[in-house]
């Protein structure tokens, strides 16, 4: 295991990154909006706001943050570390990056949807100091039911 160097996305980490995510445990993966094309599309629309975690070692991806913002929030999805690689900061680091590429967007607030079965998810977002907003119900709307979601070796109860 090398120095652990946080960098951002970039189009050509598609194959890895979607590596990655496809051994993340109850991450819900979508068929028309995690595609090649249309992570391509996020990173044009976000050119400086994802993040990978590369192991200078291997050259291997081993953490990543997709970024991006609307011009008034900031968002994260599919964040992740490697399970080799948790507990060493990379996810703190990558977090961090993201935030501070936000600001220099001169976004003001950042946010996120972690499934509430999430232990170790909640318990990362609460120990960086994100506020947990109890007083909040999401809700969302489908509006391309070809963009089916499929979650990663589990059953839908387990998904992150
Ligand atoms: C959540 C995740 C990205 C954290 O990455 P990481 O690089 O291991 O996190 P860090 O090392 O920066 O952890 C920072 C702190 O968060 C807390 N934390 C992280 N993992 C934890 C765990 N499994 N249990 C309890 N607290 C945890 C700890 O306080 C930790 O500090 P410490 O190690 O000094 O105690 C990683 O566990 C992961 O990929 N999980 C699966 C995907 C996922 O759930 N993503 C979040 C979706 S909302």
């Amino acid at each position: 295991m090398g120095e652990i160097r946080i960098r951002p996305m970039t189009a050509e980490d598609y194959d890895s990154v979607h590596a990655l995510w496809m051994t993340i445990r109850g991450f819900g993966i979508r068929s028309i909006d995690d595609s090649r094309q249309d992570i391509e599309r996020f990173l044009r629309r976000n050119p400086s706001t994802s993040v990978v975690a590369e192991d200078e070692d291997t050259g291997r991806i081993v953490g990543a943050i997709l970024c991006g913002h609307d011009g008034r929030q900031g968002c994260f999805y599919h964040v992740c570390v490697e399970e080799n690689y948790r507990r060493r900061r990379i996810g703190t680091r990558m977090a961090a990056f993201c935030m501070e590429a936000l600001r220099r967007e001169k976004i003001n607030r950042v946010t996120l949807i972690a499934f509430t079965r999430n232990d170790v998810g909640n318990a990362f977002w609460k120990q960086i100091g994100w506020t947990f907003r109890g007083d909040c119900n999401y809700y969302d709307f489908p509006l391309n039911r070809e963009n089916i979601t499929r979650f990663v070796g589990t059953a839908e109860a387990d998904r992150k």
